[in-house]
């Protein structure tokens, strides 16, 4: 699975650059989830431009808002089902760290969206927490949404270590397979249905680091913020994912 995270960039014309790049360098592979969340504004023109372009990759959307109403500036699960969106992010340390979210809300939102679209729930320690040695008990702390519930095929994890997003540091290959693999395990025995999650390594994955990330055993994809913005950049990665580079 590999997901593009445009945060808030982007354009029309980008789009349209996008997709061409991304049919020049894209080798053809069967089965792999590709998808790319875009800014809300620019979801259908993506949606549109995907299909004229027989491009089978999924859209989603970055947030959505715990209901809808007086809620001005927010973007409800019903707008985001009226978009025929795929998945949506969840949680991410942006989310997090810029407009507050808690573990409260993300629950809340997991709650709301149950079956109903695929969702990546993001988690990741800080720098500080990192150097602290407090890498698993933060993560611990933030899959605490997931207790008791009843996961499914549509769930999957997305490790983004705060630091490393848009630094152009990593862990090493080591170090992300050990705690993706404390991930699931802590998932697997803490949510109602035994099901081990997918879990997504995402923090300034590009085309030179990416081959080392995926050959790691507990390593089921990436979330691409930074390189996916090119089309070229993100059809690399995902050619060396399916092994056909
Ligand atoms: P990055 O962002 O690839 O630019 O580090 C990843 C993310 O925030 O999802």
């Amino acid at each position: 699975m590999i997901v593009a995270n445009w945060k808030c960039n982007g354009s029309k014309k980008m789009i349209r650059d996008w997709v061409k790049e991304f049919k020049d360098t894209y080798i053809l592979s069967d089965d792999l989830y590709l998808g790319i969340a875009p800014a809300y504004i620019h979801v259908e023109h993506l949606a549109d431009s995907l299909s004229s372009n027989d491009l089978d990759i999924k859209y989603g959307v970055q947030n959505i808002d715990l209901s809808n109403g007086a809620r001005t500036g927010a973007i409800s699960l019903d707008m985001v089902h009226d978009m025929a969106c795929s998945f949506s992010l969840i949680g991410h340390s942006e989310m997090r760290n810029i407009y507050g979210e808690t573990n409260e809300n993300i629950s809340g939102k997991l709650d709301l969206i149950d079956k109903s679209l695929d969702i990546i729930l993001c988690i990741g320690e800080s720098a500080e927490e990192n150097l602290n040695d407090k890498t698993k008990e933060v993560l611990k702390h933030q899959l605490q949404v997931l207790n008791d519930r009843n996961l499914d095929e549509n769930f999957t994890i997305a490790y983004e270590p705060v630091w490393a997003i848009g630094t152009g540091k990593t862990p090493t290959s080591e170090q992300i397979n050990e705690i993706h693999n404390f991930i699931k395990d802590i998932v697997q025995s803490s949510s109602g249905s035994n099901t081990v999650p997918k879990v997504l390594y995402g923090g300034s994955v590009n085309e030179n680091n990416a081959q080392s990330f995926f050959n790691e055993d507990f390593v089921d994809g990436a979330l691409i913020g930074g390189a996916s913005l090119n089309g070229n950049s993100f059809a690399k990665i995902v050619n060396l994912y399916n092994g056909v580079d």
